[in-house]
């Protein structure tokens, strides 16, 4: 490639160099511009001269000619605020060299060479937490997308894979444990100076590698892989933090035996670390061999971790682990095929959590997330298809819809081939690919191939965005049901005029008198409408379709309200039974918002709902956890998805009023089920795990009708508790009402943890996220709190993350809600990019929003967008949210 002519392709950019002064539209970058690299690199070499204040790499790569790409008489290599400090060509000067942007050009004659590269770096100075950077007094990386170009210069693309030697020199005294990839192959330590070797025999990409030197200590375990090889595990942390390892460690060996079992693969390393740090952008990275992990995603002991800090960690590991072969071993060719590795993973981890505990919970939860951040997302004005078209910053891609759009496009594939054959299709994957940078287009042909199914027209799942809408009909005639169902994919931003999708429906048709069906079926609607007949019906059944949420759509009927209480008392298909419940609150939720019900019918409606909780509460057939979500209530934000031109406020009070309700007619049911839950002493079993949900979600409601004797019995539920669920229940429901109970109960938590940073992030978003009326002057006073920091994104997002998904409190009529939002994305932008991009999601809803809160919303995102100098992420999130 001639650096003239070079187009603007995912290994860098001339044009933008060349014709910006100010970046002020960073370049859009193209899937359909994807070239090969004109370069390999089999072998590439990095020393570290580590410190805090100043680091020194030096980086040797082995270079050749790439046979399947055009000759280029140049080699671009990648970098993001380096400084440059020598550079060799074959142990001496190179032929020619230019920077170009942020990029290191330089000129090659012959076909193979070594190239040596000289930077310096400042960790500590590092606020964006990409590349090398200092947290907590040691050293880390985060190279996922494009972190690796801010260590070295080099080809930072995932198509490009090498093997990495790393050498690290550092001062004993402060880094007594230096670790990379792969195996450590010498360690000297002179007494002050210690130098360790490690080589990583798999080749992988940049974004891939890691190393961490501080002063850790290690929970060590063993694993011995299905073939006998036996494995040293590792999870290191500050020392203090030993004890609360063990989930973590156990999580681990779960997820290594579990993806023997369930798709056949062994880890390939004689050695798997992973690392906690306290500063991180995100959950966790799967670095090869050495897995970098957010704290929050590794410590837990039941004093400080809820139940759900212990299912999330036990699926960040899974999912991080599970890359090793989804994503480490097949990677992904370019940024755009992302889901290949991401949505397969996030599938991955989902299954490998629905076999370690409740399969039909773990699926409620994970479609309530669905549903929650990739539907709005799909409807608004950053949807894009799960593999994208374009992008200007691919951190800002790493999305709901890339990840759990993804994770379902994938799942329904598992669904129309049958498991059998689905494994077949994936063992084609893995065998096809391994060791290769793979395409989308690739995975769909391996389970088309393996699997044995015609995928043609289901790729359209890949290229179109949006969320189908499916309208269904059900008619009775003679001795037959007629199912009409037809399709509907909005348009999306550069996207119209659909074509209709392969949507797979599971459903069961009930005999309303016996509650009983002939068995599941699966239909697959592949045209814009079709019509489905079902013979040897003498009556009307009722259909349950969508079982199992068999496919990511938004199903639009008009089912009787006395429907929806017969599924949500019989179906035997446990999601189906929570979607009903679902179904009938958000019909009235909408509804009675909306202003569209009487008196009359308000009341009828809201008797039907307290009938069918009440029958939820008293059927001994359900499990605790499971009868925690039948009893859950929509969120207040997924009912103003349903609404246009939605008025927080209104459905604010309709919702609070419902609680209420429910709290006082079923008063003594939901009494005698906390006291029954109280009994059970703790323990992390299923059993235990329901008893707690539902006695705080039982004070939630009792808290709604009569908040002083709910306040008093959430006090008491504070005050005794044994373990993080029962104590952050009761305080959640405490900071939603004023009273001396709330001061206290908020006092004592802070004094109880203080120096316990992850519990103190609860503590803040507890607060961002309460009902209570004030909430917008505590979370003002909170950012004034000497706890409060922008430079760690565990804190930031405990506070405003909560507060912006608080619609009670960012919805505020004034647009104050709004403007603090605004603030914290212009203040965190220059520190934190990637954080700071992240909120803007939230105010990009503006078209949803009644007049008055979309202009407010619009006018900030407008203020975002005229400042001086944005961060690349946060502008293409700004100019998008305001298309
Ligand atoms: N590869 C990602 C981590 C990552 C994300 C790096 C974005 C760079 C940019 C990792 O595998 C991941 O997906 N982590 C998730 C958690 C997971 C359970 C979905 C995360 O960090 O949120
Ligand atoms: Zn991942």
């Amino acid at each position: 490639m001639d650096i003239a002519r070079t187009p603007s392709t995912p290994d860098g950019n001339i044009e933008m160099a060349d014709a910006a002064v100010e970046p002020k539209a960073p370049p859009e970058i193209r899937r359909e511009d994807y070239t090969p690299f004109a370069w390999l690199v089999p072998a590439t070499r990095l020393d570290f001269a580590l410190g805090l204040e100043k680091t020194r790499v030096t980086a040797t790569l082995e270079v050749e000619r790439n046979p399947a790409a055009d000759v280029s008489p140049t080699i671009r290599l990648n970098g993001d605020g380096l400084e440059l400090v020598s550079l060799k060509c074959d142990g001496g000067d190179c032929a020619g060299h230019m920077m170009d942007g942020d990029d290191l050009v330089v000129t090659l004659e012959g076909d193979s060479h070594t190239l040596e590269i000289v930077t310096e770096l400042h960790p500590s100075a590092n606020s964006q937490l990409m590349g090398l950077y200092a947290s907590g007094g040691m050293l880390c990386t985060q190279c996922e997308a494009e972190g690796f170009r801010r260590i070295t210069f080099f080809p930072d693309r995932p198509d490009v894979l090498s093997t990495y030697t790393v050498t690290m020199r550092a001062p004993k005294k402060d880094f007594p444990v230096l670790l990379s990839n792969g195996n450590r192959v010498r360690m000297d330590d002179d007494g002050e100076l210690l130098t360790a070797e490690w080589h990583d025999p798999w080749p992988k990409p940049s974004y891939l590698f890691a190393l961490v030197a501080g002063d850790l200590v290690a929970r060590t375990d063993h694993f011995t892989t299905m073939s006998g090889r036996e494995v040293e595990l590792n999870v290191w942390v500050r020392d203090g933090d030993l004890e609360r390892t063990e989930h973590a460690m156990e999580s681990l060996k779960r997820s290594m035996k579990w993806d023997e079992e369930t798709f056949g693969r062994e880890y390939d390393l004689d050695l798997f670390n992973i690392v906690a740090v306290s500063d991180f952008n995100m959950g966790a990275m799967e670095n090869k061999g050495l897995n970098v992990f957010n704290t929050k995603y590794v410590l837990a002991d039941p004093e400080t971790a809820t139940d759900g800090d212990y299912d999330g960690i036990e699926g960040v590991i899974g999912h991080e682990y599970f890359h090793n072969w989804s994503g480490n071993r097949i990677t992904c060719r370019d940024w755009f095929q992302l889901s290949l590795k991401e949505g397969f993973t996030v599938l991955r981890d989902q299954l490998f959590s629905q076999d370690m505990s409740s399969a039909p919970v773990k699926r409620i939860e994970d479609v309530r997330v669905l549903r929650g951040a990739q539907f709005p997302e799909d409807s608004g004005p950053l949807a894009h298809p799960i593999r994208p078209d374009s992008y200007r910053e691919i951190s800002n891609f790493y999305t709901a819809t890339v990840y759990n759009k993804g994770a379902e496009v994938i799942r329904m594939m598992k669904t129309l081939a049958g498991d059998e054959a689905f494994r077949q299709g994936t063992d084609t994957y893995f065998d096809r690919h391994d060791g290769e940078a793979a395409t989308c287009e690739d995975f769909v042909r391996s389970i088309e191939d393996g699997a044995g199914l015609d995928l043609t027209q289901f790729r359209l799942w890949y290229s179109q965005a949006g969320t189908p809408k499916v309208s269904v009909n059900l008619t009775h005639h003679g001795d037959e049901a007629i199912l009409e169902l037809s399709q509907n994919v909005p348009d999306t931003p550069g996207q119209s005029g659909k074509k209709p999708m392969p949507i797979p429906l599971k459903i069961a048709l009930f005999d309303r008198d016996k509650g009983t069906h002939a068995g599941e079926q699966l239909i697959v609607l592949d045209k814009a409408s079709d019509t489905f007949r079902f013979p040897g019906f003498a009556t009307k059944p009722v259909l349950s379709i969508n079982r199992g949420f068999s496919a990511p759509v938004s199903i639009q009927r008009d089912i009787p309200g006395d429907e929806l209480v017969f599924l949500a008392a019989t179906d035997d298909d446990p999601f189906a039974r929570y979607e009903a419940m679902q179904d009938l609150m958000v019909a009235y939720l909408v509804s009675a918002s909306k202003g569209d019900l009487d008196e009359e019918t308000r009341a009828a409606k809201q008797a039907d709902i307290v009938r069918a909780i009440g029958r939820v509460i008293d059927d001994e057939a359900i499990e605790d956890l499971m009868r925690g979500e039948l009893m859950s209530m929509p969120s207040q934000t997924y009912i103003m998805e349903q609404i246009d031109e939605a008025d927080p406020a209104r459905i604010f009070e309709r919702r609070e009023e419902l609680k209420a309700v429910i709290g006082r007619e079923l008063a003594d049911g939901l009494r005698q089920l906390y006291q029954r839950s109280e009994k059970l002493p703790y323990s992390r079993s299923a059993e235990a795990k329901g008893a707690r949900k539902l006695k705080t979600l039982v004070l939630s409601y009792l808290v709604a009708s009569d908040p002083q004797g709910a306040s008093a019995l959430a006090a008491k539920q504070y005050e005794n508790a044994n373990n993080m669920t029962d104590r952050q229940g009761a305080l959640m429901v405490l900071t939603g009402v004023d009273g001396a109970e709330r001061t206290e109960a908020l006092l004592d938590f802070y004094n109880r943890y203080r120096g316990n940073p992850l519990v103190i992030d609860k503590w803040f978003s507890l607060q961002a996220m309460s009902l209570h009326p004030e909430v917008i002057e505590h979370v003002k006073a909170l950012a004034e709190h000497e706890d409060f920091t922008l430079k760690n994104p565990n804190r930031v997002r405990s506070l405003y993350m909560a507060f912006a998904a608080n619609p009670h409190g960012f919805h505020t009529e004034s647009g104050e809600g709004y403007r603090m939002i605004a603030d914290l994305i212009l203040e965190l932008d220059p520190i934190n990019a990637q954080t700071a991009a992240r909120f803007v999601p939230a105010l990009g809803r503006w078209r949803k929003m009644e007049p008055g809160r979309s202009a407010l919303m619009r006018e900030q995102l407008e203020r975002i967008a005229a400042a001086p100098k944005l961060s690349r992420d946060t502008f293409e999130q700004v100019t998008r949210s305001l298309g």
